[in-house]
Formats: structure tokens, C-alpha cells, sequence
């Protein structure tokens, strides 16, 4: 019998509502001719659900999510909801209580797509950013106080343990001994000299572990002025939880797109279930066009099949997205004339016709 993953289908909001199911119907495509089953069950929540129900998700929310194979996620948020509840109300509840520490996020230059950076070629572009996504400056551990009053002030606190730091660590020296064998710490221990020193004195531990892997420290304003000019150095990034947020926007840029950019949000131990979406937002600016570009929702779909074992059908979403960027089939954002259905079209179509 073939196997069979049980995937909660979150849309979301704006574009998640075109992407996702572009997004589903190249897992089907894929399942099919790699011979397992995807069982999806799709469940509306987000700003669109909160307009309606007063929460972005029902309370028992996460018990039913709990039961699922993995998520596959668009994004959430509206331009008429308050823009401080998707992140607290949805994203960073089901990262932070299903454990799912590590943020993957690739960054890489497909084939047929020119970078920002008119000198680089895809040997050049090529890394993952690995960003702690259960602790640091994200937590939400804050108060405001006398807001309205000449005294008012306000206090974020982010928290750094050890035991938070070693398990991204070891997940980001692991995964370079299956890559370039080389680990990039991007923090600002200069400055934020407690909670970023703590981190990197967690981090040098770890790395003194795994002697074959090239462990370098780089501060974040220099991290950000080497993906532009040299992002040739880096091979795996590991990083805090903003400064990694605002890193893998600067590496969607510099593949070419923000709509390109897939990531993971993973329980390696799998223990509960990880959650796959793009890196952008809803993008309620060109929601309901046909024109979002599917390819960072897609290839979020080729990584979960990665973290739920199918490797082959992963490796051959990847290949039907090189394929359809190298013909020239891109969305707008990339300058071209195709639609979200229609790339998904051609990912679909080379996969059924490819290997
Ligand atoms: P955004 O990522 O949605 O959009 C930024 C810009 O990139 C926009 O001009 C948009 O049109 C463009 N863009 C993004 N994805 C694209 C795609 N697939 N194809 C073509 N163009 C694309 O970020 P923004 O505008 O800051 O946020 C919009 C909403 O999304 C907000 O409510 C925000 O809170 C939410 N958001 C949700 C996230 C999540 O659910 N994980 C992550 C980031 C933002
Ligand atoms: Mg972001």
C-alpha cells in the first residue's frame, strides 16, 4: 500500500488563496507519480476568518492541527485587521507551541532569472538561512505603560537559553556536513553584548563539535552588505529570529523576487507537526489578479515533502521550478506575462512528462 500524509491546507489571506491551491495542485501532480497520497483538509482561518469569528483560528485550533502529517500554509493578513494579531494570533502560536525551532529558509538563483546583482551567477547564490524560530527578539515579552503620557515607555525583553541556541546550532552544523561543510553565525554580539554574547558563546561550543565543519562569526550590518556583494561566502546561515526575518527578505531580493522564497518551519523531531509557507506576506496589494508568483509557495511544498521523507518527489518539484523559470514562464514581479496558474502549469507539466 502507498503511503498516505494527512496535510492541514491553511490559505490564509489576499494571495495565500491563489498560491496555496497552485501550491496543491503540484503536490498531487507529484504524489501521483511517485506513488504516495496526500489527504488534504483545508481549514479557513486567518484576518479574513477573524473578521468573521473574532479569532484567527478556533481554540481548539492547534489540538486539530496537531493530528496532521505537516501544514501547508500561505500567509496571513489584512490591510482592515490589526497588523500586530496575525503573527501573535496565528504564525508565531503554531512555530512556538508545535516546536518548531528551526526556520529553513533557501536561497538560491533559478535558472533563467537575472539577480538584482548583475555580476552574480547561480554558483554565486547559493545558501540557507537557518533562523531560531521559538526565542529571541520575537517572544513578544513586553509591556507598555503610560502610552498617552510624556512618561510613556516601553519594554521588549528577548530571551536567548541555552538550551534554545544548542538545538538550532546542531541543526545548522548538520545540515552543513550535507552541503559546502560551512556555518555562518550572523548575530550583533558587539552591541547586544548579554543575551547575543550568551548566544555566541553557545554557539562556539557547539561548533567546537564539529571539527570538519568551517565555522565562521559575521556581525548583522556586514551580513547584510555581503549578500549584496559577495553572497558567494555563505553556504549555511545560522541566525536569531528578526535578524533572520529580515535576512531572508534581503535573500528573496537577491534571488530575484520575494514571491520565490519557500521555507519550512520545522520540529525536527518531528514530535508535532512542521509548517511550510513562502517567506512573504498576503500581499493584499495584488491579491485576487492571477498574478502572484506561485514559485516560493511551491517550492515550500518541495521542502516539506524533503522533511516528510519523499526526497525524489522534492528534488522534482525543485526541477520543474529550474524548468519553468529557464523557459521563461514568470509572474510579473519578474518582470514576465505568465499567471500563478499558469506556472504552476508548467511545473505540473514538466513533472508529468519528466524522469
Ligand atoms: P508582503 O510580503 O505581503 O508583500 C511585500 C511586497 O512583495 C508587496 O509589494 C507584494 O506585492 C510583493 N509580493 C509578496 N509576495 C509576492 C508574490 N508571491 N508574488 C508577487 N509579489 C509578491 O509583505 P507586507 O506587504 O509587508 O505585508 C502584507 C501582509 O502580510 C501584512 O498583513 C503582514 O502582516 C502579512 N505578513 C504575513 C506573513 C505570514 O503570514 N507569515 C509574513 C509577512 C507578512
Ligand atoms: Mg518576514
Amino acid at each position: 500500500m502507498s503511503k498516505k500524509y494527512k496535510i492541514a491546507v491553511v490559505n490564509g489571506d489576499g494571495i495565500g488563496n491563489e498560491i496555496v491551491p497552485a501550491g496543491i495542485s503540484v503536490l498531487e501532480t507529484v504524489a501521483k507519480k511517485y506513488d504516495f497520497e496526500i489527504e488534504t483538509q483545508e481549514f479557513s482561518w486567518g484576518a479574513g476568518y477573524y473578521l468573521q469569528h473574532g479569532e484567527f483560528m478556533p481554540e481548539n485550533g492547534l489540538e486539530t492541527l496537531q493530528s496532521f502529517d505537516a501544514i501547508y500554509f500561505g500567509a496571513v493578513g489584512l490591510p482592515e485587521v490589526d497588523d500586530t494579531l496575525p503573527a501573535k494570533d496565528y504564525t508565531f502560536k503554531v512555530r512556538t507551541e508545535f516546536q518548531q525551532y528551526v526556520n529553513y529558509r533557501p536561497v538560491k538563483l533559478f535558472s533563467g532569472i537575472q539577480s538584482p546583482l548583475r555580476d552574480k551567477t547561480k554558483k554565486d547564490i547559493d545558501f540557507v538561512i537557518i533562523r531560531e524560530n521559538n526565542e529571541g527578539e520575537f517572544v513578544q515579552n513586553g509591556k507598555i505603560m503610560h502610552p498617552d503620557t510624556p512618561n510613556g515607555l516601553a519594554i521588549d525583553t528577548s530571551i536567548v537559553t541555552r538550551k534554545g541556541v544548542e538545538r538550532i546550532a546542531h541543526f545548522a552544523f548538520k545540515l552543513a556536513r550535507k552541503r559546502d561543510k560551512k556555518v555562518t553565525n550572523v548575530t550583533k554580539s558587539n552591541t547586544l553584548i548579554y543575551s547575543l554574547g550568551f548566544w555566541d558563546q553557545v554557539m562556539g561550543e557547539v561548533a567546537a563539535q564539529y571539527p570538519d565543519v568551517e565555522y565562521n562569526k559575521m556581525y548583522v550590518d556586514n551580513a547584510s552588505a555581503s549578500f549584496v556583494l559577495k553572497p558567494e561566502v555563505f553556504d549555511v546561515i545560522v541566525t536569531t529570529n528578526m535578524i533572520g526575518d529580515i535576512l531572508s527578505d534581503l535573500g528573496g531580493a537577491i534571488m530575484g523576487s520575494l514571491g520565490l522564497g519557500g521555507s519550512g518551519n520545522i520540529n525536527p523531531e518531528k514530535e508535532f507537526p512542521s509548517m511550510f509557507e513562502p517567506i512573504h506576506g498576503s500581499a493584499p496589494d495584488i491579491a485576487g489578479q492571477n498574478t502572484a508568483n506561485p514559485i516560493g509557495q511551491i517550492w515550500s511544498a518541495a521542502i516539506m515533502l524533503e522533511h516528510l521523507g519523499e526526497t525524489k518527489a522534492a528534488q522534482n518539484i525543485v526541477a520543474g521550478i529550474e524548468h519553468t523559470t529557464a523557459k521563461g514562464n514568470l509572474t510579473k514581479d519578474l518582470r514576465g506575462t505568465a499567471t500563478t496558474k499558469d506556472v504552476a502549469t508548467s511545473v505540473i507539466s514538466f513533472i508529468e512528462s519528466e524522469g
